[in-house]
């Protein structure tokens, strides 16, 4: 075991922030990238880019998955809520459009997809179940990506359903969530319960758990191995490990 000193300001900080109308982004993203030379003015926090495009490549979806919106500015976002609430009226836009400054695409790490088509509703982009936008859904948890608002949760996200949106977690996360049927508000509570161990697609093991942020500085021990710490933006930090003993 291993002691690290954990600040306050890592609680905003990680892959794994809840970003809703309760906790908007405190900090725009450091190191945006183009999802692909196909798609230059589509851009997305940088790990969040590779592993999408290589979530796209391994289903073949080059050319029949489109991104149609990636990383937006606070300004961006007030432009669509702005227009989406002229256009479609209040309800429409709150179900479908979050807050500027609470929306995860200010974050760099969700992206909308679509199928390939004539005419992609830049809102509500059509991306269905079946063939390469289904294989995708299947592949995406293994790349850390979560449909990020399903059909019964919209009272805990806020957000109605939308089928076309994904959000990079990581990927014990991404599984770990998509086995118990979290939504990633419910993932701390998850936790918190107790240490989850969770199969990486290769065969490693994964132990994921949680740490309350004690105040300015919180003392966390450990294991051996390789460490990720992300905040969730509530209370706490999620730490996942490596290669240590179960
Ligand atoms: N459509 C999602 C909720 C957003 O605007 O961030
Ligand atoms: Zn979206």
């Amino acid at each position: 075991m291993r002691t690290v000193i954990l600040h306050r300001r890592q609680v905003f900080q990680g892959p794994l922030l809840v970003i809703n109308r309760d906790h908007p982004l405190h900090s725009a993203p450091a190191d945006l990238a183009a999802l692909d030379s196909l798609h230059p003015h589509i851009l997305l926090e940088r790990r969040t880019a590779r592993l999408l495009a290589a979530c796209i490549q391994s289903v073949g979806g080059q050319g029949e998955i489109v991104p149609a919106s990636g990383w937006r500015s606070r300004q961006e976002q007030q432009a669509i809520w702005d227009d989406t609430l002229a256009e479609s009226g209040a309800d429409f836009t709150r179900k479908y459009v979050a807050l500027p400054g609470c929306s995860e695409h200010q974050s760099g790490l969700a992206i909308d997809l679509g199928k390939a088509a004539g005419h992609i509703d830049f809102i509500r982009p059509a991306f269905p179940y079946d063939g390469v936008c289904g294989a995708f859904r299947r592949a995406a948890a293994k790349y850390g990506f979560i449909e990020r608002y399903q059909r019964g949760k919209e009272s805990v996200t806020g957000i109605a359903r939308e089928p076309w949106h994904f959000r990079y977690v990581g990927t014990p996360h991404a599984l770990l969530m998509d086995a118990n049927g979290l939504c990633l508000e419910e993932y701390p509570d998850f936790l918190r319960q107790r240490q989850r161990s969770c199969p990486l697609p290769g065969g490693q093991m994964t132990q994921v758990f949680y740490v309350p942020c004690a105040g300015e500085e919180t003392e966390v021990q450990l294991p051996e191995g390789c460490c990720q710490i992300s905040g969730d933006d509530i209370g706490g930090f999620i730490v996942t490990a490596w290669g240590c003993p179960a």
